[in-house]
């Protein structure tokens, strides 16, 4: 078994299998956002079990105004960061913007992030379209969670950050996405910006854990941003999130309470759905 210590205590790592074992016993399974080793140690003390390195760095630590501009070496520079401070939670890195646009670049740049940054798990921006990106790095050995709904990479043709999935074709199409990338080889579906009960058919139907962002009460487990929980967002926060620090007595009360409110499913509330 990988175990391994932290100061106060010794918990086994999370692992994509025991991702797994929590959705079938109903544990929800906590996930937020870091990008350096000191935010890494606080998360991974509230027991938070998979630490995002998410390519919404570009937005929160470079102050781009989308993610497009991030590159492969920054992920893979932030995932070092957060690795020295992780005991416990599986660490999963974004893929981002043009650096999955084939198997072989995807191959290439999942290893960098993998074998460079030490991140256990790489994500990907997409729908059904990444079904031979997702096949090809499974078969390779690297756990991918799948990115549905709203898909940050694609603002420029989307012309917007908006909810996904609200009409029938919509939902339908969704469906049948999530259920071709699981067959692919994801082994875990984020959802973001989606109807609750959308997610929740999505949660209801797929063998992997979903996680939802924007996506309501019923997902397998539940993500932020950090900087939303804390909040510090620059501009105005997304309804979706909740700044866990008013009321808090540090940092490290806040993250904690944003694992303990997602864990006994208190968060989301109705009025952080879309
Ligand atoms: O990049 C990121 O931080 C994300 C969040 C929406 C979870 O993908």
């Amino acid at each position: 078994m990988d175990v391994e210590k932290s100061g106060k205590r010794t918990a086994p790592s999370v692992t994509v299998s025991r991702l797994l074992r929590m959705k079938a016993d109903g544990e929800v399974i906590a996930c937020l956002t870091a990008y350096d080793y000191s935010f890494a140690c606080v998360l991974d003390e509230a027991g938070v079990d998979v630490t995002l390195i998410g390519d919404t760095l570009g937005m929160v630590i470079q102050g781009q105004k989308t993610t497009l501009p991030v590159r492969v070496e920054d992920i893979v520079y932030h995932t070092r960061c957060v690795v020295a401070g992780r005991r416990r939670s599986l660490i999963m890195a974004d893929m981002p913007f043009l650096s999955y646009v084939d198997e072989a670049t995807a191959l290439r740049n999942a290893g960098r992030l993998m074998q460079e940054g030490g991140a256990r798990m790489v994500k990907l921006e997409g729908t059904a379209d990444q079904v031979s990106i997702v096949t090809a790095l499974a078969r390779a050995g690297v756990p991918v969670c799948a990115h549905l709904g709203l898909l940050p990479q694609r603002i420029h043709k989307l012309g917007g950050y908006k909810v996904k999935g609200r009409d029938p074709a919509g939902a339908t199409a969704m469906i049948d996405d999530a259920h071709a990338l699981e067959a692919a080889g994801a082994d875990l579906l984020l959802v973001e910006c989606i109807p609750a009960a959308l997610a929740e058919r999505l949660a209801r139907e797929l063998r992997i854990p979903v996680i939802g962002i924007g996506a309501g009460p019923g997902c397998d487990g539940q993500i932020l941003v950090l900087q939303d929980l804390l909040g510090i967002t620059p501009g105005r926060p997304p309804r979706f999130a909740k700044n866990f620090m008013a009321g808090a007595a540090s940092i490290q009360d806040a993250v904690q309470a944003y694992v303990t409110a997602v864990k006994s499913r208190r968060f989301p509330a109705a009025e952080h759905c879309l």
